[in-house]
């Protein structure tokens, strides 16, 4: 079975939103987006609607108190003097930038993604940063509704089909914003894969997910579980074999470098956490459909990579597995051999993912020898106590690594904050009969997490991501709608852009 794209479903009842770019104008219908910088107010093509609605367009900004703040708009509904049916003045904020521009456009899509307008134009005077634009109304688009057969009303039906960016230089913007369509797509289908249900994204339906990216030029592997025990993946195996979902490693290849080696990203797959024997209370357990979030994520760098064929040679690699109690199920205590040949004592079968990952690392830097392996996880639940939802903690034996990663979460707003690792640290997974234990104390569960994953990578540039926070939101961004954020795909495809592409 092949997880379908929501927009293929046929009772899906309005279609995704495009985006488009033109010359500036004042639309003909639909509604109109106005930009406004803080402090700036109405200015060009904004004073001259103003100036045609006679002036309700700077009454309207005066009676809001609207002074221009990012992420604010004011509404002006059916304004007389313009064929626009609504406007929408639209927060810029105080500080231009590529950042500013995909919030504000995704804030204006947001407010009116039900309004009732089908097409929305936005007068932008930077061209520069049109593309920008364009990819925060495409990710703040993103829906997951195949699974809607029916709305309890009408009026939720999203309505906003189309919407331009109307810029001096629109083929220019338009030439610029190919690239960001590539990103933008890659963050969708992350976001697919992340909000699709455990009994519809399970192991095999992943991968057969996956096949699809062959089409992009990207060369996809697949392990079957008699594959992985030839190579002897013990630890991702011990995780699956409670479940009735057999287990597959998905390799995800994009050589569109030179000779050079490639960068390793790894991803935590499993489609659903359970907790396993050592099991999970149910309150809340459904958020546990997510915990594929670092394999989404590499999945969709992967396919943002090879949509705008990406000069560098970068190697995706997936654990999917299922962790379920059963009679088959690991058991806590049970010693498992790992890829790398070190072995583990599985004290509480709920910390799955770093075996998951321990296989999947080691394999990587073996057959690959990448020039840094970067792993995306939602590993502990002790990284959202640490950081709650706005960083993904991030831990490396790299400081130039770490560096980069860190520049490029803040430049895509996917933002991620160094913590220590240490000797002291490691010593807490010592186990009394295997090299090692899988969980440590209480204290400092993410970090004993990531110091079990360091085990496995040797003299390798390494960064572990913890997206355990970030991978699902219950509140809105502006370029983030609720549930499944697509977390790493943008980081990934920046880090590759700013640092590995010549
Ligand atoms: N997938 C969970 C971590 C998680 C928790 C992700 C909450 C997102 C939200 C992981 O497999 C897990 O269960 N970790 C345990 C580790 C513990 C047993 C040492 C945890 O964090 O409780
Ligand atoms: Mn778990
Ligand atoms: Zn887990």
């Amino acid at each position: 079975m092949v997880v379908s794209p929501p927009e293929d479903k046929p009772h899906r009842d309005t279609p995704a939103m495009k985006v488009t770019f033109a010359a500036p104008a004042l639309p003909k219908s639909g509604a109109l987006v106005l930009a406004v910088g803080e402090g700036v107010g109405l200015d060009g093509l904004g004073a001259e609607a103003d100036a045609a609605a006679g002036g309700a367009l700077s009454r309207a900004m005066a009676a809001a108190r609207f002074d221009g703040k990012a992420r604010t708009v004011v509404e002006i509904l059916a304004p007389a003097g313009l064929d626009a049916e609504r406007v929408l003045l639209a927060g810029a904020g105080a500080e231009p930038g590529e950042r500013a521009a995909e919030d504000l456009a995704g804030t204006v899509c947001a407010a009116l993604a039900k309004s009732g307008s089908r097409t929305a134009t936005l007068i932008w005077p930077r061209s520069d940063l049109a593309a920008a634009a364009g990819l925060g109304a495409a990710l703040a688009a993103y829906r997951f509704d195949k699974y809607r057969t029916v709305r309890e009303n009408e009026k939720d039906k999203p309505t906003l089909a189309e919407f331009t960016v109307a810029t001096a230089d629109a083929a220019a913007a338009e030439r610029a914003y190919a690239d960001a369509a590539k990103v933008a797509e890659g963050v969708a289908f992350a976001r697919n894969f992340v909000s699709e249900p455990g009994n519809v994204l399970y192991p095999t339906s992943y991968a057969d997910s996956l096949a699809p990216l062959g089409e992009l030029g990207v060369e996809v592997e697949v392990f079957d579980r008699s594959a992985l025990e030839d190579l002897g993946m013990g630890a991702l195996l011990g995780v699956a074999q409670g479940s009735a979902r057999e287990a597959r490693v998905v390799v995800m290849h994009w050589r569109g470098g030179s000779k050079e080696a490639p960068l390793a990203l790894v991803g935590k797959g499993v489609t659903f956490d359970t907790g396993g024997i050592s099991i999970k209370p149910a309150s809340g357990m459904e958020a546990m459909k997510w915990d594929m979030g670092g394999s989404a994520a590499v999945a969709g760098a992967m396919k943002a990579l090879a949509g705008r064929k990406a000069r560098a040679n970068v190697v995706g690699i997936v654990g999917l597995v299922e962790n379920m109690p059963s009679a088959p199920a690991q058991r806590p205590g049970d010693v498992v051999t790992s890829y790398s040949g070190r072995t583990i004592e599985v004290i509480n079968t709920d910390a799955e993912g770093r075996l998951v990952l321990a296989d999947l690392l080691a394999y990587v830097i073996a057959r690959c020898t990448p020039s840094a392996a970067i792993d995306l996880a939602t590993l502990t639940g002790a990284m959202v106590v640490s950081l709650g939802h706005e960083y993904a903690g991030m831990f490396s034996n790299d400081d130039t690594l770490a560096g980069n990663l860190y520049s490029a979460g803040l430049a895509v707003d996917e933002k991620v904050w160094r913590l220590p690792l240490g000797d002291a640290y490691d010593k807490l997974i010592r186990s009394d009969i295997a090299d090692m234990k899988n969980v440590g104390p209480r204290g400092a569960g993410a970090i004993s997490a990531a110091q079990f994953l360091k085990r496995f990578v040797g003299e390798t540039p390494w960064a572990h991501l913890d997206i355990a926070g970030m991978a699902w939101t219950d509140e809105a961004r502006p370029t983030v709608p609720k549930g499944a954020t697509g977390f790493g795909v943008r980081l990934l495809d920046r880090l590759v852009r700013d640092a590995y592409e010549g």
